[in-house]
């Protein structure tokens, strides 16, 4: 059995591991939720590492609210940066290997290509600079850990954009979603099997970037199109200009991230957005 802890359990993408974990009947998982196990909280993480034989931690734990991020700068890098110090030390210390998760916004959106995982970073707000930062507690250990970076992140759990239109599409009023933000969505399912596939591929731990997302690239707006036809729903999408739009932390423009790496280490071959989408909408069904 390979055991592996998932730190932030109750999580949108803890929760995909718990709904897929039944396909991997050779992995233990263990699902510790904050309250549980506080990634900040060194002696709390060294409890579950001692009583449980862990050979992997998929770190899903994380500071997420970005724009809350701006408030709460303190916060978000306690979580996103200084507490994967205490991972890192923990995997140098037991020989632990870490799966730790990042963001499309480490990035600024200017590039009009691909972004390759060697691409040069450049967050725009707190909430990017923090797991920027984060990243590279990771990559300055040397230490057995892999980052995977992903984008627009939406599945059956948690809050994310694919609920949020599910739920504003029963009011019947106008729907209004940005068309001029570029990115792939990605469903938390399908980036929690390719996770599982570089844990069984040993040879990917070697300290570096991988970049996952669904195939395709589209914008909020078309994203919430699709979900809108696919549930025959009779709700008004009106588009709008992210200028519109009043959020505190500015987002990316144009984030694509760029998969063949992933693709070629592991042989996997990428679903389509849309395909994933109508997965996704089946559970929620
Ligand atoms: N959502 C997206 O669109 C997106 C896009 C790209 C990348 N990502 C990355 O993907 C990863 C997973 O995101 P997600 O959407 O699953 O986020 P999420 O739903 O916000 O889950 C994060 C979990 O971490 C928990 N947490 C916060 N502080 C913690 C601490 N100190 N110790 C232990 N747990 C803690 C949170 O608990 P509370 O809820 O109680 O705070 C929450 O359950 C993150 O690294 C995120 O940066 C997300």
């Amino acid at each position: 059995m390979t055991r592996i802890l998932v730190t932030g359990g109750s999580g949108q993408l803890g929760k995909c591991f718990n709904y897929i974990k039944k396909d991997y009947p050779k992995i233990l998982f263990h699902f510790l939720d904050i309250d549980q196990l506080d990634i900040t909280d060194y002696e709390s993480i060294l409890i579950y590492i001692k009583k449980l034989n862990i050979k992997f931690i998929i770190n899903c734990a994380a500071y997420t609210q970005v724009d809350l991020a701006e408030d709460e700068p303190d916060k978000a890098k306690m979580i996103n940066v200084l507490a994967i110090e205490n991972l890192v030390k923990i995997s140098k210390s037991f020989r632990i290997k870490i799966i730790h998760i990042s963001t499309d916004y480490v990035f600024n959106g200017f590039a009009d290509e691909e972004i390759k995982e060697d691409h040069e970073p450049n967050p725009l707000g707190v909430y990017g600079k923090t797991k920027l930062e984060g990243e590279n507690v990771i990559l300055n250990s040397k230490s057995k850990s892999i980052i995977v970076r992903t984008s627009w992140l939406y599945s059956p759990y948690g809050k994310n954009f694919f609920k949020t239109i599910l739920n504003l599409s029963k009011s019947n009023k106008k729907i209004s979603v940005i068309n001029d933000q570029w990115g792939k969505p990605t469903s938390g399912l399908d980036l929690a099997k390719a996770i599982l596939k570089l844990i069984n591929s040993p040879k990917s731990f070697d300290n570096k970037i991988y970049h996952y997302s669904n195939k395709g690239i589209t914008t909020w707006h078309n994203f919430a199109k699709e979900i809108l036809e696919l549930i025959n729903s009779k709700s008004i999408l009106v588009p709008i200009k992210s200028i519109d739009y009043s959020f505190k932390a500015i987002r990316p423009k144009n984030v694509a991230l760029n998969t063949n790496l992933i693709e070629t280490t592991l042989n996997l071959k990428i679903p389509y957005w849309k395909d994933s989408l109508k997965k996704c909408l089946k559970i929620v069904e």
